[in-house]
């Protein structure tokens, strides 16, 4: 098992990487201070994981461990289903020391997260993240939050977890397109800050794709250690932590566009990164043969690298300026400085933006 630290001061907190830690009883009880525990999952998760997590709770005596099972997907990530949660803690009696435990992707951490964050004006949460996405970024930094119909993420709040614990195990039952959706935000962080680590996807994206379980838990720590040292530094996202969402304003657009759940997270991810790195191109940043190779790796990585078909640039255009990265109507993206560097800039010509989102799938064209 690997320990990193999210080095946030007197929050600071562990993420526990390795295989089979969703049964160690002693990763769990050291963060849990009350006597009370609940659950959050779904259900997909629960019939695959939550025995193993209730049994090792229940290890500690006198524990209330109670669980939650909400239904799954991204469609469900609203106020409606969060209101499960609270009734949940309400009719169990959880009091101001109770802890929350997510168990499952980021749709679950999110909520879960939230919950824990407004719960009697917030109680502890534990993060058991069960897909690659939500191992390498959505349970590390303290970010959750619901959808509302006219916006993604668009209520929620800052809140750390008091620990992360990624079992590489769970990697074994997450479906192929879910898989390639977490493998997005991993390029992200090679694109962003980590050449030296850009360079070893090049060379690994095949036993990524096989889930090797060495190349899968080192692409895992690798990526959490970058999001961590990127949380650390700004923790509330007034700087350098936006560039985190390196091709999420595109990305944002087209899953807004297509309806939540139809491109996974990841997916949109995928596509928005190549029309960043197109733009960088324009800018004159990168070469044509670095864009040339991102969308090879992409490709090789499962994932889409166009838009969906039938999305117009006044589709994009709409959607870019609801996102929360637009500051004053101007359109502030994060683009690629070089392979391994990210810049955020409201500098972007209109032009060039319009020529990337016509671009279509003959991005990288003139
Ligand atoms: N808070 C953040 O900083 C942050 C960052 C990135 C993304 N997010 C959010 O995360 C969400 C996407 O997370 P996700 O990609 O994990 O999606 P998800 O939570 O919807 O999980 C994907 C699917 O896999 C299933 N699943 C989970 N673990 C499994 C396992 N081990 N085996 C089999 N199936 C499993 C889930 O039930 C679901 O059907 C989005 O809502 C996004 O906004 C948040
Ligand atoms: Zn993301």
């Amino acid at each position: 098992m690997h320990t990193l630290t999210v080095d946030l001061g007197d929050r600071s907190y562990p993420i526990y990487i390795g295989t089979g830690l969703l049964d160690r009883a002693e990763l769990y009880t050291p963060h849990i201070k009350g006597r009370q525990v609940l659950i959050v999952t779904n259900e997909t998760v629960a019939p695959l994981y939550l025995q193993r997590v209730k049994t090792a709770l229940q290890q500690t005596s006198g524990l209330q461990v109670d669980e939650v099972i909400l239904p799954d997907g991204e469609a469900f990530k609203n106020l409606d289903t969060l209101n499960l949660i609270y009734d949940a803690l309400l009719e169990k009696r959880h009091n101001r020391t109770t802890t929350l435990l997510a168990l499952g992707g980021g749709v679950i951490g999110d909520m879960c997260g939230y919950a824990a964050a407004s719960y009697q004006r917030g109680v502890n949460f534990i993060q058991v993240p069960t897909t690659l996405l939500s191992q390498v970024d959505s349970s590390v930094g303290g970010k959750t939050g619901v959808n509302h119909r006219l916006g993604k993420n668009m209520i929620g709040a800052f809140h750390q977890p008091q620990c992360v614990l990624a079992d590489t195990e769970t990697m074994n039952t997450l479906p192929e397109r879910e898989l390639s959706a977490g493998i997005a935000e991993v390029i992200k962080y090679g694109l962003i800050c980590d050449e030296p680590f850009y360079r070893w996807l090049q060379d690994n994206m095949p036993a990524l794709m096989a889930r090797d379980p060495r190349a899968l838990a080192y692409a895992i720590e690798r990526s959490c250690q970058n999001k961590a040292e990127v949380v650390a530094q700004d923790e509330t996202e007034s700087g350098i932590r936006a560039t985190l969402n390196l091709g999420h304003t595109f990305g944002h657009a087209i899953e807004s566009h297509q309806g939540y759940g139809q491109w996974l997270h990841g997916e949109a991810v995928g596509a928005g990164m190549l029309q960043a790195a197109d733009l960088s191109w324009r800018m004159g940043n990168i070469s044509a043969p670095e864009l040339e190779a991102l969308r090879a790796l992409l490709q090789q990585a499962g994932l889409p690298v166009t838009g969906p078909a039938d999305m117009t640039v006044d589709d994009y255009l709409s959607r870019m300026v609801v996102d929360k990265k637009v500051l004053d109507g101007r359109i502030r993206l994060v683009l690629l400085q070089r392979i391994g560097e990210a810049c955020i800039t409201s500098e972007v010509s209109r032009e060039l933006l319009l020529q990337t989102l016509q671009a279509g799938n003959r991005l990288g064209c003139p």
